[in-house]
């Protein structure tokens, strides 16, 4: 039997409620398929920031590494700013484990009340390619002239050839494992130095690959037509700010950020990598059980598929989508009244015993 060590982090807020709905849902798909999950809980988060003063103990990377793959809950609260929290954990992580690709997942599964209602799945089924490692995420920059007049702040981002060229062509290879279409987020029109290079970079690899369509758009362009024609757009891909924003707003369109799910991935396989919800810790509905562990179940199906339980990352989707559109068990986001543990319980019990239901049916 194949053993699977996986490192826990449920971090900060809803983190914690709706980590612990995955790991039910999971160790239900290990036992139904046969292998075995090995779970090391850290409890680092901005609480430990409070009691330590840190994030993570000061070798956090290297206890990580030897781990098959880390599941993330949320990072950051109210206490703790958050560029401290977030530079202290998550992005790091992201970092020294060359989590290049952040691949983030949009369907539009039964049971949501879109915005897009009446649309069918496969009208909304694409997927956002974010990349994770530099772009405009960087620490190169400045204050000056504290308290001045003359006060400023400068940030510089970063796009060198290598991280470009790298997250474009997953992006590529991607779309020939899909519907075969690639639109790249740009806004050369506004910035001019990394937006254009981005988008030559983008045109020498759309050439390498003719058999997949390739097109770009500007952001702000881009953002309405997910909202308007979802249907046209299969993979996209964007720089590390442009796809996370992109990625709230698919969010949104497909009932919300309690369904979002989101792999920091190291394609080459050197270093562990991270799955997460694409949601944050949600302070304002912290400690009250209601938080939706749908965007974090998917997650960790995406961590199975990684470690090569295709069969259970399916089962768990299957389960997600058999409860969602039963309608009975639902939280507050949903429409619904159900708790995080009642829908999270449910879900796991659709991955225990999934022909239960057309049993009773048939
Ligand atoms: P957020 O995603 O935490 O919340 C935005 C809104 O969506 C809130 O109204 C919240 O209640 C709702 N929401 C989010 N997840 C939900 C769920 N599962 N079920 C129901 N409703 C849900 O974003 P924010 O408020 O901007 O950030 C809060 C904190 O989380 C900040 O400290 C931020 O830096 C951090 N954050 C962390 C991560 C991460 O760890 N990956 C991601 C995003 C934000
Ligand atoms: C995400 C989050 C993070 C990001 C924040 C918390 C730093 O919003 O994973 O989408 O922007 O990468
Ligand atoms: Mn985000």
């Amino acid at each position: 039997m194949n053993t699977y060590r996986i490192a826990s982090i449920p971090g900060d807020g809803i983190g914690v409620d709706v980590q612990a709905e995955a790991r039910k849902v999971l160790d239900a798909a290990a036992e139904r398929h046969g292998f075995g999950l090995e779970w090391t809980e850290f409890d680092w988060s901005c609480r430990r920031y409070a009691e330590t003063g840190s994030m993570m103990p000061a070798d956090g990377i290297d206890t990580l590494r030897p781990f098959d793959s880390v599941l993330l809950g949320a990072v950051g609260f109210p206490g703790v700013a958050d560029h401290v929290s977030l530079w202290g954990l998550l992005i790091p992580v992201r970092r020294a484990f060359a989590q290049y690709v952040n691949l983030r997942p949009v369907r539009l599964l039964p049971g949501t009340t879109s915005v897009l209602a009446g649309r069918s799945a496969d009208e909304l089924e694409m997927v956002i390619v974010r990349e994770n490692s530099e772009g405009e995420y960087s620490t190169l920059g400045g204050r000056h002239n504290d308290g001045q007049p003359g006060e400023f702040a400068l940030q510089e981002s970063v796009f060198t050839r290598v991280g470009v060229e790298r997250i474009i062509r997953y992006a590529f290879e991607l779309a020939r494992t899909r519907q075969g279409r690639v639109c790249s987020a740009t806004k050369s029109n506004g910035i001019i130095h990394t937006m254009p290079f981005w988008d030559e970079i983008f045109a020498e690899i759309a050439a390498e690959y003719p058999d997949v369509e390739s097109e770009q758009m500007h952001i702000d362009a881009l953002a309405a037509r997910m909202v308007q024609r979802p249907d046209l757009l299969d993979v996209v891909v964007g720089s590390n700010l442009f796809g996370d924003i992109l990625s709230d707003l698919a969010a949104a369109i497909t009932g919300g950020l309690g369904m979002a799910p989101s792999g920091n991935v190291n394609p080459d396989g050197a270093f562990p990598s991270m799955f997460e919800a694409v949601h944050g810790s949600a302070p304002d509905i912290a400690g009250q059980g209601i938080a939706n562990p749908v965007a974090q179940i998917l997650a960790a199906a995406m961590m199975l598929d990684q470690l090569g339980e295709r069969a259970a990352g399916d089962a768990v989707r299957a389960a997600v989508e058999r409860v969602l559109g039963a309608g009975a068990v639902l939280t507050p986001d949903l429409g619904g009244t159900a708790t995080t543990e009642e829908l999270g319980a449910a879900i796991a019990e659709g991955v225990t015993a999934p022909h239960g239901q057309s049993e009773l049916v048939g």
